[in-house]
């Protein structure tokens, strides 16, 4: 029996090309595991109403952790035309199924690392190495949304927010409602993350970002939070800032952020601004984390346009594989894929177009394969 159960979920769209170039290279490092194939994404949507079968998740629970390439996701209206005649007006209604994946497995935890790697011509600036700590099951995430507004839901608010009442004359009916609802359980896990990951690799500071100046409650339960766990950790500076402010020194001056923590939907800002600044979604790689079970995910999307070309940089898809094999404990096999990775970039051994090269995902891989 292998080692590793490892839940192979390629999703659509570029999904599918990466997903092939993490085999390649974990098949060079043979890592002894075994890949279980899952149904998901836009197509199972189409033709089932699920992007996300029960048989997958039931899958998922029978092994190790899961890698995951890309899945088409739209809002709610494009994604009711999009299915099979037989199913429309059926009541079917689409949920990000890596969403709901982090939701089902409590994969609290969403690390992102943004790291600029010597000679990569798409460099914002050479000494960017951020590592962003994302909260990912709660806040906006959470999924507790109305339109129309409920009475009792409209009630509620009015009653402890007066002002309310000055809505009442637009109707319910033209009313929506997202809630963001963050606990002190789930702060104090993120920003304990974070630390824990900053004494470990020996980083010097932790920025909490959010908005208490506005969001009082929720902002202020992060950085109240934040600043209670910051006392279990004496070496480590906690820095605070705000989430507008904190976009604008990622521009300015971002070599000086070390270990970011973020609640849900400002983490996720956070993230694609400092994926750009080390070169684009194509070098971002992400870990939603658990307490003992994580989905392994480049940050970016399927890109439909250019499935099945081979054309998207595998950059993200590698430096996620080597982050599963750290979580997997297999630490030399992820230090030497980094390092391969690394290399690849240095030596313009093989380009794909977003760094002006006109290499393959498959060409770049192998690069990096033969470099292993
Ligand atoms: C990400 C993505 C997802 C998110 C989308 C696809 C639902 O943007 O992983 O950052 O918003 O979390
Ligand atoms: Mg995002």
């Amino acid at each position: 029996m292998a080692k590793y159960r490892i839940a192979w979920l390629p999703g659509d769209g570029v999904g599918n090309d990466v997903m092939e170039c993490a085999r390649l290279v974990l098949d060079k490092l043979a890592l002894d595991a075994e890949y279980i194939h899952g149904d998901i994404g836009w197509e199972f949507w189409k033709a089932e109403g699920e992007a996300l079968p029960q048989r997958t998740t039931d899958m998922m629970k029978n092994t190790d952790c899961a890698l995951f390439g890309a899945i088409t996701s739209m809002p709610k209206e494009e994604a009711a035309k999009a299915l099979k005649p037989e199913l429309q007006d059926k009541g079917f209604v689409y949920f990000s199924p890596i969403v709901r994946l982090r939701q089902q497995f409590n994969l609290h935890t969403n690390l992102r690392p943004c790291k600029a790697y010597p000679g990569n011509p798409l460099n914002y600036k050479d000494e960017v190495d951020i590592v962003i700590f994302r909260e990912n099951t709660e806040g906006m995430y959470g999924g507790v949304e109305f339109h129309p507004l409920p009475q009792a839901v409209f009630d509620a608010l009015n009653e402890n927010h007066p002002k309310m009442g000055k809505f009442e004359k637009f109707g319910l009916d033209n009313i929506a409602l997202s809630t963001r609802i963050m606990t002190r359980q789930g702060c104090e896990n993120i920003v304990t993350q974070a630390f824990e990951y900053a004494r470990k690799f020996g980083r010097k500071s932790v920025t909490v970002v959010d908005k208490p100046n506005v969001l009082r409650e929720t902002g202020g339960l992060m950085i109240r939070t934040a600043r209670e766990v910051a006392k279990k950790y004496p070496g480590i500076d906690l820095w605070e800032t705000n989430i507008d402010a904190q976009c604008m020194w990622f521009v300015k001056n971002p070599e000086i952020y070390e270990v970011v923590v973020a609640e849900n939907m400002f983490g996720d800002i956070l993230s694609d601004l400092a994926a750009q600044l080390v070169g684009g979604l194509g070098f971002a790689s992400s870990a939603n984390m658990g307490d003992d079970y994580a989905v392994f995910e480049p940050t970016h999307g399927s890109a439909p346009k250019y499935a099945g070309q081979y054309k998207v940089n595998p950059t993200a898809m590698l430096l996620t594989t080597k982050m599963m094999l750290d979580w997997l404990g297999e630490t030399g096999m992820a230090d030497r894929l980094e390092s391969a990775i690394g290399a690849v970039i240095a030596e313009a051994r093989a380009r794909t177009y977003d760094m002006g090269g006109s290499n393959t995902s498959l060409e770049v891989t192998q690069a990096v394969v033969e470099k292993l």
